[in-house]
């Protein structure tokens, strides 16, 4: 694109609800979105993600609430008015139109002559590393390629922001994989401030620089990735990102006692009125002899799984919940793996004891 790197904006949104009936599509809705990060919404089918993008390219208008792009409030501009790009689940391009047109069009409808649109969209295509696909026609793309030239379309015009709605959806795994890492390069090089939808947490972990998990119209937590897989800020948010298995909690005094043990952790815990211990099956230790300061569960196996790289073993303790334990098998210690019904020790450092709310908001 052009050497001069347009400036990027931050995105304020403030109160946004939207409803359709008895629908809370979005409901009460506050962000910010930092100049030039890569923020992405996630969630479950329905939650409200796309129409939150459509709110902020402007195709959906709001029942109730503000948004700015840096210091303008745009709640009442027109898509084209809003310096904004954008790309859809389906790609959406024109099949009357070969490559070059789909990707030259939006400069087309911001008067762009036609000589200087030539030249944008071939450094676009570059950029998407489509360079001379512009005669092509829609249909003789691959399902990557319609998906690149879908991208090229959105930043021709050098927005300074840039939503993409589920982009990669319709690709297959590996080409999936190699687009993330892509998008993620492409969007270091261009710097517009960015909103990305998916529904995939791995993919959401990958590519973020920020995560808004989204369920119900609500924004659950809003938090670095680590942050959200360390330190979820409810039950909805440690079930949706990674595996997890919890027990209830009940507090005795200033104790927290889980599974029959008094935890020790290093976070305090929530005000919350109903708690629950989030346990990652990777960070659950078979211990043999010293156990350290390790919050420790004497539990008996009743599955032992062989899953290639890694095993996946089921523990129940003596009041009848059952943790998940992971670990990478190296050869001595799938050896030494205890079978079903043999009693084991488990142990989990206080930093990985985490008690989060039990609700779903
Ligand atoms: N135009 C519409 N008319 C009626 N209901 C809608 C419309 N758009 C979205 N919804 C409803 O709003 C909720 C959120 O939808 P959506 O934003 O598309 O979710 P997501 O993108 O997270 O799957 C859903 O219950 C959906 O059925
Ligand atoms: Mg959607």
């Amino acid at each position: 694109m052009s050497d001069r790197k347009p400036e990027a904006l931050p995105i304020t949104l403030r109160n946004i609800t939207k409803t359709y009936g008895e629908i809370h599509a979005l409901d009460d809705v506050s962000l910010d979105v930092r100049s030039g990060e890569f923020l992405t919404l996630l969630g479950p089918s329905g939650s409200g993600k796309t129409t939150l993008l459509m709110v902020l390219a402007g195709f959906t208008r709001p029942d109730r609430g503000s948004l700015k792009f840096g210091e303008h409030e745009v709640i009442r501009k027109p898509p084209h008015l809003r310096d904004v790009g954008m790309t859809f689940q389906n790609y959406a391009l024109f099949p009357h139109m070969n490559v070059a047109g789909n990707v030259g069009y939006p400069l087309k409808l911001r008067g762009v002559s036609r000589a200087e649109r030539a030249e944008r969209v071939e450094r676009a295509l570059e950029t998407v590393q489509l360079a001379g696909f512009g005669a092509r026609g829609v249909d003789q793309l691959s399902g990557g390629q319609k998906q690149r030239v879908a991208l090229a379309r959105s930043i021709v015009f050098e927005p300074r922001i840039l939503l993409m709605d589920e982009p990669l959806s319709a690709l297959d795994k590996k080409l999936r994989d190699r687009m993330q890492i892509e998008l993620r390069h492409l969007h270091e090089q261009l710097g517009m401030t960015t909103v990305y939808v998916t529904h995939d947490q791995r993919e959401a972990l990958t590519m973020s620089d920020r995560i808004a998990v989204v369920n119900n119209g609500r924004i659950m937590q809003l938090a670095t990735p680590q942050e959200l897989y360390e330190q979820p800020a409810n039950k909805f948010v440690a079930d949706f990102i990674g595996d997890s298995t919890f027990l209830p909690v009940s507090r005795a005094g200033d104790r927290l006692v889980a599974g029959g043990v008094t935890l020790k952790t290093t976070r305090p815990a929530p005000q919350s009125a109903r708690l629950t211990l989030m346990l990652r099956p990777e960070r659950i230790r078979l211990m043999e002899g010293e156990t350290g300061d390790a919050n420790v569960f004497h539990a008996t196996v009743s599955e032992l799984v062989y899953q290639g790289e890694s095993f996946l073993l089921y523990a129940r303790l003596a009041d009848g919940s059952e943790l998940v334990v992971r670990g990478a098998i190296r050869d001595e210690t799938f050896r030494s793996l205890p079978a079903p019904g043999a009693t084991v020790t488990l142990g989990i450092t206080p930093a990985d004891t985490v008690v989060i709310a039990d609700e779903d908001r």
